[in-house]
């Protein structure tokens, strides 16, 4: 093989990720309410798991225009602890963390409680550099409650790749 075709081979093997990208990737995540129970300057971590409750690893890509990877993109996680209730005086449940230079993110916690009203989620703010912010929440696959609450959304609804592990793809405009 010469060089050049050696080198164009290379090039479409680099190519084909981006293309598949493309066509897993669809309109940007939608917005939702932030709630009553936001708290800024939650710690750096990706470990917000502690107790005996059922554990919960989220992981994906924060994707910006043309799904391309967002690297160091801001995600800010706070949910419910495993009574249905949230921490307002310290920072249980609650984290931020950044992106690597693939665009991927990891969140290692439990599965939070529901709590009257609302189906199980997991709350999330989630900023490319110098973008605007993007408040949205996730949801639980087969959950009673995605059926009663006003607001669920089909489109945010966590992809389970295996028991406890669940996927999300954000998608944020530029
Ligand atoms: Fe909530």
């Amino acid at each position: 093989m010469t060089r050049f075709a050696r080198r164009r081979l290379l090039g479409a093997a680099l190519l084909w990720p981006a293309c598949s990208l493309a066509q897993s990737c669809g309109p940007a995540t939608p917005r939702q309410t932030e709630g009553p129970f936001f708290k800024p300057q939650s710690p750096e971590r990706i470990a917000l798991a502690e107790g005996k409750a059922r554990t919960l690893l989220v992981s994906g890509r924060v994707l910006g225009p043309e799904c391309k990877p967002v690297a160091h993109a801001l995600l800010d996680f706070w949910h419910a602890d495993e009574k249905g209730q949230y921490d307002n005086r310290g920072f249980r449940y609650r984290g931020h963390q950044f992106t690597d230079a693939e665009g991927r993110y990891r969140l290692e916690t439990i599965v939070p409680a529901e709590y009257p009203g609302r189906a199980r989620h997991i709350h999330v703010k989630v900023q490319r550099p110098g973008g605007r912010i993007l408040t949205t929440q996730l949801y639980f696959p087969n959950n009673p409650g995605n059926r009663y609450d006003d607001i669920f959304r089909p489109e945010l609804v966590l992809r389970m790749a295996a028991r406890g592990e669940g996927v999300y793809d954000f998608v944020v405009g530029s």
